[in-house]
């Protein structure tokens, strides 16, 4: 199957380099030129484990190739995977200039059915927004070409990243086209043997989940180290306070390290951009909210720091007294 995929960050590149190694041909493209002159000089600009292997190999049978030339993308693959990052905007916001980006050059371009995919990880309506400006841009061409947008947000951790996209627990589609369904199917079909793990549904619902998924991860951290805060001032040890809650497997070992709270390219901008949709819609979301205004005490200065003789707080450790375990935390 033919696929492009724009932006060739951390998860553009890895997503590439596993559709190549399942067999797929595929085509990343990027703005950053200089990013892609190394790619094509087979360095790799990140660092995560195997994916320096994976794109040699790929690159040699021929299945996975990288350019800047937009309109060669657009001709290329029937799906469109757009993975160009998301900022927090000011206001918190998810800033979707990149998105909205590659789908006016998806309009500009475009010549025949296509499918796009939004992988990067995007606020409620924004597949709406996608559709608004590829037909914008066809209406300019004066032309009427049948396309779909969907959402297939992407849940691998840096340090994991291959691991996750190949043996994930789950690939999230909101689509309700059939063709899409199919399209899609084939896609991943490789990742499916074992058990099927594409979960189709609305594309609102995929685009929420994504959100949902990293403030529960997020709120997790911020309840332990809330919890550790509580031990100190009580004399209890929450490290055996963490193994006597994470036994219950309804609650499980991950995700319950305290410590400097969360960190990552992901949690921040994802849980300040749901509180943000959530006042957007009038339903200021106070769990979400309680957990960023944790979040942002346990970034303040330490207290000891300024007052002398006050201890820091369990969970407003120095940043760079990181546990191992916490590294794990980041998404
Ligand atoms: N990094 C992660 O661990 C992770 C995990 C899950 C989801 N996500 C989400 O995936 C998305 C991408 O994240 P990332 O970490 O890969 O970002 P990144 O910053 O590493 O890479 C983004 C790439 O997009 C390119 N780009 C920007 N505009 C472009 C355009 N118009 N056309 C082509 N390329 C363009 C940039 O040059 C850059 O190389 C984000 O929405 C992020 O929230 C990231």
């Amino acid at each position: 199957m033919r696929i492009t995929i724009f932006g060739s960050g951390y998860v553009g590149l890895v997503t590439g380099a596993c559709l190549a190694d399942v067999g797929h041909d595929v085509l990343c493209v990027d703005v950053d030129a200089d990013k892609i002159a190394r790619l094509n000089d087979g360095e790799v600009p990140i660092y995560e484990p195997g994916l320096e292997g994976l794109i040699r190999q790929n690159r040699a049978t021929g299945r996975l190739r990288f350019t800047t030339d937009a309109a060669e993308g657009v001709a290329f693959g029937l799906l469109q995977f757009i993975a160009v990052g998301t900022p927090a905007d000011e206001d918190g916001s998810a800033d979707l200039r990149h998105v909205l980006e590659v789908a006016e050059t998806i309009g500009r371009h475009m010549t025949q059915y296509r499918i796009i995919v939004d992988k990067s990880t995007v606020p409620v309506g924004t597949a709406s927004k996608v559709a608004r400006v590829i037909s914008a841009e066809l209406g300019r061409r004066r032309l009427q070409l049948p396309f779909d947008v969907c959402s297939n947000p992407e849940f691998l951790k840096e340090g994991a990243a291959i691991e996750d996209f190949s043996r994930g627990s789950r690939i999230v589609v909101g689509t309700d086209s059939e063709r899409v369904r199919s399209a899609m199917r084939e896609c991943y079909g490789p990742y499916n043997r074992n058990r099927d793990k594409l979960m189709f549904m609305g594309v609102r619902s995929a685009e929420l989940t994504k959100y949902a998924a990293n403030a529960m991860l997020a709120t997790k951290i911020s309840f332990i180290n809330e919890i550790a805060n509580l031990a100190e001032r009580l004399g209890a040890d929450v490290e055996e306070v963490r193994h006597g809650i994470g036994s219950d497997p309804r609650i499980g070992y991950h995700f319950i390290y305290p410590g400097c709270g969360y960190g990552g390219s992901c949690f921040p901008k994802d849980v300040k951009a749901l509180a943000h949709t959530a006042e957007q819609v009038g339903h200021p979301a106070e769990m979400i909210a309680a957990v960023e205004a944790h979040q942002r005490a346990s970034e303040e200065p330490p207290v000891r720091d300024a007052v002398p003789g006050l201890q820091r707080p369990a969970g407003r450790q120095d940043h760079r007294a990181v546990g191992p375990g916490l590294q794990a935390q980041h998404r």
